[in-house]
């Protein structure tokens, strides 16, 4: 496959560090790649950054096929560019297409795209503690017709922005609301998958969340509000009475690249890590008699973020005092030690680009 690369005439000045925020800034290009059912994936091309020209007919803007991945570049302390298992977005974004009846890419050409768009943008990768290259594949239905069908066109895009910590809070912990009401996902529906539609359903909880001064809302099964599903942009991990456990993954929740690092991680420290339902009457008990030891989110933007309150129909419950717990710290710091190459990768999981 050929990518055509044509540069900026004017780079743009790269942000200070300290002003990074989560996606506001991009680089100084993109990488796009049309498709058509006669022609497959072709003109594959990298150019400046810009506004892109659509149809008003055009299916994502009525029908939302629209997939997307998430994933960093990290500048380790040698300087070198690396990311974090890639094959497993580009596997992920294979399901989401599936899914939603896009093309998929073949996975060499995926990995061939990334690793030249990210070879090329490589010096937006910020260096500060807790900075990276945030990178954001995606891809739309693009017919321009009303009909609603599988399409017959399609766009993969690129772009990159110098991110800091997702959350204003960094590592330290965050508060998180129960959604009683609202629900993300159902089995056999697309909250396995990383489609714009689900973000978009979510977002009015995710509001009423944030008037009450929460970061997020944390999921219950959508059929009988009753087993823990996942956060907003992170799957979720809890330590009750000693034991380990995350939500199994039922068809509803996404299953997280972060999350199976976690788990390997865990499992790699000689924890056991059981991958169950839990009940939202299980955590209320556990929050109740204090055996809530520790509770934490895991995503790519905000890596390992402990939860330290939890709020459920209006009762409010503190985690570890508020604090980080010794779990926590040290996915925190084996993950964040491996991405950006402080400590030795022994799991094979970065990737190193020239
Ligand atoms: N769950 C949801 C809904 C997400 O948006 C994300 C972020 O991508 C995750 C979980 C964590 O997934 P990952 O660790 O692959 O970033
Ligand atoms: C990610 O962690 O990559 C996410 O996609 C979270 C989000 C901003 C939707």
């Amino acid at each position: 496959m050929e990518i055509k690369i044509n540069k900026t005439a004017c780079p743009k000045e790269k942000p200070e560090a300290s002003t990074l925020g989560f996606g506001k800034v991009f680089t100084d290009h993109m990488f796009v790649m049309d498709y058509s059912r006669e022609e497959g994936w072709h003109d594959a091309r990298i150019v400046p950054f810009g506004r892109i020209d659509l149809h008003p007919a055009s299916t994502v803007l009525h029908y939302g096929s629209e997939i997307f991945e998430g994933l960093k570049a990290y500048r380790r302390a040698d300087g070198k560019v690396q990311l974090f298992r890639p094959m497993e977005n580009i596997r992920r974004m294979n399901s989401s297409a599936e899914r939603l009846c896009l093309p998929t890419i073949d996975e060499a050409d995926a990995l061939k795209i990334l690793e030249t768009f990210v070879s090329l943008e490589q010096d937006w990768t910020p260096s500060a503690p807790g900075t990276s290259l945030y990178l954001r594949p995606f891809m739309f239905g693009n017919d321009e017709s009303l009909g609603v069908h599988a399409v017959n066109n399609a766009t993969y895009m690129i772009i990159a922005s110098p991110v800091g910590s997702y959350y204003k809070e960094g590592i330290n912990p965050v508060k998180i609301m129960i959604e009683a009401d609202d629900v993300r996902a159902v089995k056999g529906g697309t909250g396995y998958v990383k489609c714009g539609g689900n973000y978009a359903a979510s977002n009015r909880a995710g509001e009423k969340a944030e008037k009450q001064g929460y970061s997020q809302v944390l999921w219950l099964d959508g059929v009988e509000r009753k087993y823990i599903e996942e956060v907003g942009a992170m799957n979720v991990m809890f330590k009750i009475n000693g034991e380990i456990v995350t939500p199994m993954l039922t068809g509803s929740i996404l299953p997280g690249i972060t999350r199976k690092s976690c788990i390997e991680v865990l499992k790699n420290a000689g924890y056991t890590v059981n991958e169950r339902l839990i009940s939202v009457e299980e955590l209320g008990e556990a929050l109740q008699n204090g055996t809530l030891e520790e509770a934490w989110g895991c995503g790519t933007a905000a890596v390992v973020s402990p939860i330290g309150e939890l709020c459920y129909k209006g009762e409010k419950f503190v985690i570890n005092n508020g604090e980080i717990g010794k779990v926590t710290q040290m996915l925190y710091d084996t993950l964040t030690g491996i991405q950006w190459g402080k400590i030795e990768d022994s799991f094979g999981w970065t990737y190193p680009i020239d």
